[in-house]
């Protein structure tokens, strides 16, 4: 088999991304200060991989500086994450800025710049302020929405003249899903017309977000990050594609249809008033959904869903979930991720660049996150220490080169950017899976060291290109 070079495009972004609660640590962070995340750490530390979490997480508050002189050295084109909304203000109502947070957060924007690496800021990776969530019900508050839209307002008016790239919400659809439709996280309740309600709050806070941006007419794009899964049906039997076409309108086409064509599809709201779990909205809130679709579209990759039409019979007395209409179906002989338990199917790159160049209006849109956790990397380490991480240069070379041949067939994405830069803290997995191009040694005050795919990723930033096999016709 051949080695082919892979060349980036023109102005491709490469870069990695991280957010501030799996990075920041509680330094610096106030009393009344805690997030969503603080609060289910800390009612449950014990679901936490060996009870770490976000408390230390990867100290970057205190150490930003020597994570940034890292990033430089490897040569990122860019790095995202996000502002921590329940440190950045000390009035929640009032919108009042905390001045040591901005302080620390205009640092951080003006390490990365003079450095040469492009800053991208989210404003919502999870980071819900607890207050609000005690007071209010969190996302199911339309004054809750108001209140970030002040907060964002914040934001842009501090950071809006050198930070090209906003994000309204990294994957909003997770929390809720987790929490109230499976009702496998904290606050671990089963209520599936909050969960929906959630979803459309966040739908309808991300357009007013882009509203109040695009009216001060900043020199830069705001979008949403969303965690779309390419969703393959597991076979063309009509109750198959019936059952994906389902999946994909819940799990995809909730946020994708809004965010870009500034439409909730009909069947979706008619599917739910048919379960009596609709969301309440009005016309005034559909017209700024309409008016105000994001600018770049953040889309993070990982792993396919397969979906097969519902085999078991539904027990009337479950509340109504999705998964009413359709089964995951286990594909006989993936590939698997096993530290993560994620099915590895690079091709959803290519699927999905063909899916929004032919389906969204050939939007442009980054790869905001694709990357692999791995279990016990230490093993891996060769005798001067360096995690020998072939398995992570192989996957990011299979992902990428899917996603070239995408862009070469005409699709609009400008970047990549891999997950993580640094190991960080994943949501109850804590550090037990390894993302990063540098590790963090929990064992040894969580010192740096770039791993063998730093190294790599750091030739591939400098020549352009990268080396792999060609691919075989059987593959593609
Ligand atoms: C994405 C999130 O879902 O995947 C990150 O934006 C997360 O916050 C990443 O860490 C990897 O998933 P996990 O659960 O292994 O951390």
């Amino acid at each position: 088999m051949g080695v082919k070079k892979y060349y980036l495009p023109d102005n491709f972004i490469l870069g990695a991304a991280a957010s501030a609660w799996q990075t920041e640590g509680w330094a610096g962070k106030k009393e009344g200060q805690e997030s969503f995340i603080d609060v289910w750490y800390k009612s449950n530390p014990e679901l936490w991989y060996n009870g770490y979490g976000p408390a230390i997480a990867t100290d970057f508050y205190n150490r930003f500086r020597e994570d940034i002189r890292l990033m430089k050295e490897i040569g990122l084109d860019a790095y995202r994450t996000s502002i921590d909304w329940s440190r950045f203000l000390r009035n929640y109502e009032t919108a009042e800025v905390d001045e040591d947070a901005a302080e620390y957060y205009d640092s951080v924007i003006n390490e990365l710049i003079k450095n040469g690496i492009e800053p991208m800021i989210c404003l919502e990776h999870y980071e819900l302020p607890a207050l609000l969530l005690e007071k209010y019900g969190g996302w199911g508050s339309k004054y809750v929405v108001d209140l970030y839209v002040k907060y964002a307002e914040k934001v842009f008016n501090l950071y809006g003249d050198k930070v090209k790239y906003f994000f309204t919400f990294n994957e909003p659809i997770v929390i809720q899903t987790r929490a109230f439709l499976d009702s496998v996280r904290y606050p671990f309740r089963q209520d599936t017309k909050t969960a929906m309600q959630w979803n459309y709050n966040k739908i309808l806070a991300s357009a007013k977000a882009i509203e109040v941006y695009k009216k001060s007419k900043y020199n830069g794009k705001i979008g949403i990050i969303l965690n779309v899964e390419v969703t393959y049906p597991r076979s063309l039997a009509e109750h198959d594609v019936m059952a994906a076409k389902i999946y994909d309108l819940f799990f995809n086409r909730f946020y994708l249809d809004p965010c870009v064509k500034g439409e909730i599809p009909v069947e979706l709201i008619e599917i739910l008033k048919f379960h009596r779990c609709n969301f309440e909205f009005t016309k005034e809130e559909l017209d700024i959904i309409k008016n105000n679709t994001v600018q770049i579209l953040g889309l993070n990759l990982y792993t396919p869903a397969r979906i097969k039409a519902r085999e078991s019979a539904w027990n009337p007395a479950t509340p109504f979930h999705p998964s009413f209409y359709y089964d995951k179906f286990e594909l006989p002989g993936r590939k698997m991720n096993l530290s993560r338990g994620w099915e590895i199917y690079p091709r959803i790159m290519y699927d999905m660049a063909m899916r929004i160049k032919n389906e969204y209006g050939n939007i442009e849109w980054l790869v905001t996150e694709n990357g692999m956790g791995i279990e016990n990397e230490q093993k891996f380490k060769n005798d001067d220490g360096v995690i020998q991480d072939d398995y992570r240069i192989e996957f990011i070379s299979e992902h990428l080169r899917w996603l070239l041949k995408g862009i070469e067939e005409g699709s609009n994405c400008k970047g990549y950017m891999l997950w993580s830069f640094t190991d960080n803290v994943s949501p109850l997995n804590a550090f037990k899976n390894r993302y990063g191009l540098v590790e963090i040694d929990l064992d040894n005050s969580r010192n740096r060291r770039i791993k063998k795919s730093g190294y790599w990723y750091k030739e591939v930033l400098k020549n352009r290109y990268f080396e792999y096999k060609d691919f075989t016709p059987e593959y593609i």
